[in-house]
């Protein structure tokens, strides 16, 4: 099969870009992947070589070719130029550190054309705040995958307030050809929608535990044996809708107690004590070892891909 010919490139070859690489390849995009660390893209191309075949041995890889003719499409490249030249997207996937991200921009802003998407991949930048000087400002926008991007498909888009809206929709295009669920904010953000609902979360779970209501093994199977389990399927809203007779009737219903349930929330930590981190962190490390965290990555990717080919099963069940 011949490959659709676009080509992608991705900056930076870690975690984030490596999962890029392989939706684009699985989608049959010409993909081109760029590190300042040559060693980190030596280290890339194996990884994701080794994660293609195991995708393709237990029936999980994306798209409709094999794995090594998705591999035969990405190819490591030892300048910039050649990631940004000619590129239908970029996908900037350097470390989260604002200097980093303006210094990429710059360079990547240096060589860029008029046409191409060039999309980051940063979880707490809003976009104006690294693209404000640069000459094609308008071409760039954030898409943030969730971790595992392969396993866990949603994508924010956010333009910033200068980004051309035909960016936006070709960006939420493409982001939904290779297989993401693209969400398209009207306007930036600061900790977009995942980090602003994690962070409401982790901050209800601090007082929880820190106060000594729960302990971490329970605050945590409140989430994945509860709230979580329709949360794989519905969101807050549709959840909400189906437990009463529809929206307006748990507005009736709720809206006192949700009232008086939210009046008890209190604001985050300025500093997080030192005492009650290591207390959490003992707790989890019983669950959990340090020299387990991969092995229980391993094991939470094969849980996330078997909820994703239920998820599409059970879609296909109310269509
Ligand atoms: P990482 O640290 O695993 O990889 C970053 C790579 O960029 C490294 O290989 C580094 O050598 C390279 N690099 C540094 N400066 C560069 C430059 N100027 N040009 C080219 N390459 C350069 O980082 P990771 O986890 O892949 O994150 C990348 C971005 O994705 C960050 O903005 C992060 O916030 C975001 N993100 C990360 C998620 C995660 O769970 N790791 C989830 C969603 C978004």
């Amino acid at each position: 099969m011949s490959s659709n010919k676009k080509k992608i490139g991705i900056v930076g070859s870690g975690l984030i870009g490596r999962s890029f690489a392989m939706l684009f390849a699985g989608a049959n995009y010409n993909v081109v992947i760029y590190d300042v660390d040559q060693n980190q893209i030596k280290n890339a191309l194996a990884d994701i070589k080794q994660q293609l075949k195991m995708l393709e041995e237990n029936g999980l890889l994306r798209g409709k070719l094999n794995a090594q003719q998705q591999f035969a499409l990405i190819k490591g490249v030892n300048s910039l130029e050649e990631v940004v030249k000619n590129a239908y997207l970029v996908q900037e996937c350097v470390p989260e550190n604002l200097e980093t991200k303006k210094k990429a921009w710059r360079d990547i802003d240096a060589l860029a054309g008029s046409n191409t998407i060039y999309s980051s991949s940063t979880s707490a930048f809003v976009p104006s705040l690294f693209t404000k000087d640069l000459k094609h400002r308008q071409n760039v926008i954030v898409s943030h995958p969730i971790n595992p991007p392969y396993y866990a498909p949603l994508i924010e888009i956010i333009p910033a307030p200068w980004t051309d809206p035909e960016i936006v929709k070709k960006t939420r295009t493409i982001m939904t050809e290779i297989g993401q669920t693209p969400v398209t904010f009207s306007k930036e953000i600061v900790g977009f929608a995942i980090n602003r609902l994690q962070y409401a979360l982790l901050n209800e779970v601090w007082h929880l535990v820190t106060e000594g209501i729960l302990n971490v093994e329970d605050i945590d199977k409140v989430m994945s044996d509860g709230l979580g389990m329709r949360y794989a399927f519905l969101g807050p809203l549709e959840t909400t809708h189906l437990n009463a007779e529809g929206f307006v009737n748990y507005c009736e219903r709720y809206a006192d107690t949700m009232h008086s349930v939210s009046e008890d929330f209190k604001p985050p930590p300025a500093k997080y004590d030192e005492h009650k981190v290591k207390e959490i962190a003992r707790q989890l490390e019983a669950m959990v070892p340090l020299d387990k965290l991969q092995e229980r990555r391993n094991w939470r990717d094969l849980c996330l891909a078997k909820l994703s080919l239920l998820k599409k099963e059970m879609q296909e069940e109310w269509k």
